[in-house]
């Protein structure tokens, strides 16, 4: 059974609406951040502080390639998962793939109180969350077999539609 790949922005939602998936399609979850976490034995600002965003991207790159060759599974990748055409290939074969479009506003909301994503950390991100969407939202189009809308819409109605259309 083909995987189930959820691509999005930070703050688009893609595990509350992964787990969500997962839970009413009876199949296992897995993030890919936590996946490149428990590999490093480190959580992410680690990584980015000790190995930079290029070390980072080096392990994300190893934890999708992993995850894309399982089968079955709903899997929510990190924000920038999309940046290298070799992942987007990873992607693009792994299984039918979902981009949770989002608003940087609704971004913004989501991510305001968050410690957790060294890219945000000491920036303006309403600047950064949109220059990180003019260079990102087409390559999740790229590898995107769906595009669903994420703004002001509860997860509960993201899954549905989803469901709907797999
Ligand atoms: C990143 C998004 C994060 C995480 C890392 C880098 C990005 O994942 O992978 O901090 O480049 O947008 P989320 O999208 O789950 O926040």
């Amino acid at each position: 059974m083909r995987n189930t790949i959820l691509v999005g922005p930070m703050g688009a939602g893609k595990s509350t609406i992964g787990r969500m998936l997962a839970k009413e399609l009876r199949l296992p979850f897995k993030d890919s951040d936590k996946e490149i976490e428990q590999r490093t034995g480190a959580n992410i600002p680690w990584i980015f502080d000790v190995e930079g965003e290029v070390g980072f991207r080096e392990r994300e790159h190893a934890a999708l390639a992993a995850l894309c060759q399982c089968e079955g599974l709903v899997l929510a990748t990190g924000g920038g998962a999309v940046l290298r055409e070799d992942n987007r290939e990873l992607l693009r074969a792994g299984g039918r793939v979902i981009y949770l479009r989002t608003s940087v506003e609704q971004q913004l909301e989501r991510t305001a109180r968050d410690r957790n994503r060294p890219l945000l950390r000491g920036v303006d991100p309403r600047g950064v969350l949109s220059s990180l969407m003019e260079v990102r939202d087409p390559l999740y189009r790229s590898v995107a077999d769906i595009v669903v809308e994420t703004d002001e819409r509860p997860p509960r109605l993201v899954v549905t539609e989803i469901l709907d259309r797999l």
